[in-house]
């Protein structure tokens, strides 16, 4: 059968590839010559960086399950065993460990980069909503991997998460014992957190960034002035006229900054790889022991805004319920925002504060739900969560009063 020629006409073995697969084609649509915005500033690197962590959590967890035992009796032993006796072992594990704190760090900027400059907004909703499953699925992952390793606070910590599903009305105990498939955590929840992590999480979040990306070079990257710059094209190439490609524009810029970030979490991995406590706490290192609690069940730092947000509020199922609406909220955002402008530099003062109050108070609320109880504890989550609820709900009233500055026709950009 005749092959028709490829269109990019390449020549040789690419040109072989290019005739039986879209290669060059798939290069460049999705980057080669993909247009962006030639006006973004450094808060554009997380997406990347999200994507690097990625691929560092992918093939490190690969080496790990090459080693670890999804058993009770052996789970602890063989993360001992890999930290001792398997070569390069310990550095798998740390970058393993280390890289789930790293993402959740580059995610958050990443989000925090779309409160700013409003990068949710119309036409990028559903980038958004994927980035919000993404988020949800970092979570769910991120807390089936803690159990693995079967220490004290991977016990203690599934034994809290779970049996918050016993808030829920006439079914929650009877869900609880279906979750765990016992009556406490045990081989069996270990088995089944193990295969989520291992394997059905990590496709479905794979998927996800995958139609994320699509999203986003469907309708465009937004940038920092938040204008859209299809609105002015080179009426000979079509090409945004505030647009370069980004090869080898954002190549070169991504390298630079993939390299900063490579440089900083390296050197935790290698001379702080449990992060002084915060990226692998101190009761982890001790086994699983169902006959001692430790004193203070915490969660990791990431889930720390959220776990303040459950103890803030004195009934556990509105507890429950607040601490999940917390994390959906987030889905509402795109229709919350209600201003004329999507960046924060042409903003009022209103939004200016809400979303500095807002910042404040979800680093407090991580600190305080690291801690264990106090009455300040208390206190200062319990304001923190009506102001965190506040940004949200009350975002239609103020961000559509908020008095705004004109947009400029083009993006801003002074070259360097
Ligand atoms: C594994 C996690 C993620 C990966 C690998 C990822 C990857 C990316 C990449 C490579 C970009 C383009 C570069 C950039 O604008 O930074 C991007 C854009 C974007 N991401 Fe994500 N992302 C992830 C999670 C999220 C989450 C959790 C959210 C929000 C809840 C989100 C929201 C967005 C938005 C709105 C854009 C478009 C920004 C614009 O063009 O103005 N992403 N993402």
């Amino acid at each position: 059968m005749a092959i028709t020629p490829n269109p990019h006409k390449t020549t040789g073995l690419l040109g072989w590839i290019d005739d039986r697969f879209p290669l060059t084609k798939l290069w460049k649509d999705q980057w080669g010559e993909y247009y962006a915005p030639k006006n973004f500033n450094w808060w554009y690197i997380f997406g990347i960086l999200s994507l690097v962590v990625l691929v560092n959590q992918l093939l490190s967890g690969i080496f790990l399950t090459m080693h670890y035992k999804p058993d009770a009796a052996q789970a602890w032993d063989s993360v001992e065993y890999i930290m001792r006796d398997v070569p390069w072992g310990n550095v798998i594990r740390y970058l393993h460990s280390t890289g789930a704190s790293a993402f959740f760090v580059v995610v958050y900027l990443h989000m925090y980069r779309g409160l700013l400059y409003g990068s949710y907004r119309k036409p990028r909703e559903l980038i958004w909503l994927f980035g919000c499953l993404i988020f949800l699925c970092l979570m769910a992952e991120a807390f089936a991997g803690y159990v693995l390793p079967w220490g004290q606070m991977s016990y203690w910590g599934a034994q809290v998460i779970i049996s918050l599903f016993g808030a829920i009305p006439v079914i929650g105990n009877d869900l609880v014992v279906w979750i765990q498939g016992d009556y406490i955590p045990s081989d069996a929840t270990l088995n089944r957190l193990f295969s989520l992590h291992v394997v059905a999480i990590p496709f479905v979040l794979v998927g996800l960034v995958v139609a994320h990306l699509i999203a986003l070079h469907e309708v465009g990257s937004g940038n920092p002035d938040g204008i859209e710059v299809k609105k002015h094209k080179n009426p000979e190439t079509g090409h945004p006229l505030d647009s370069i490609p980004s090869h080898p524009y954002y190549t070169v810029k991504d390298m630079l900054g993939v390299g900063v970030f490579l440089l900083i979490f390296l050197g935790v991995v290698f001379f702080a790889p449990d992060g002084g406590g915060y990226f692998l706490e101190k009761p982890n290192f001790e086994p699983a022991n169902p006959l001692v609690t430790p004193p203070h069940i915490t969660p990791a730092w990431y889930f720390g805004a959220f776990y303040a947000i459950l103890r803030a509020i004195p009934n556990k199922l509105m507890g429950v319920i607040g601490m999940f609406g917390a994390v959906l909220a987030f889905f509402a955002l795109p229709w919350l925002d209600r201003s004329k402008v999507k960046s924060i530099r042409y903003k009022g003062w209103i939004f200016k504060t809400a979303i500095a109050l807002f910042t404040v108070t979800f680093i407090l609320l991580c600190y305080f739900g690291m801690q264990a109880p106090s009455e300040i504890g208390t206190l200062v989550s319990r304001i923190g969560t009506a102001i965190y609820f506040g940004f949200f709900l009350l975002m239609p009233i103020y961000s559509k009063i908020d008095k705004t500055k004109p947009e400029p026709e083009r993006v801003t950009y002074e070259a360097h």
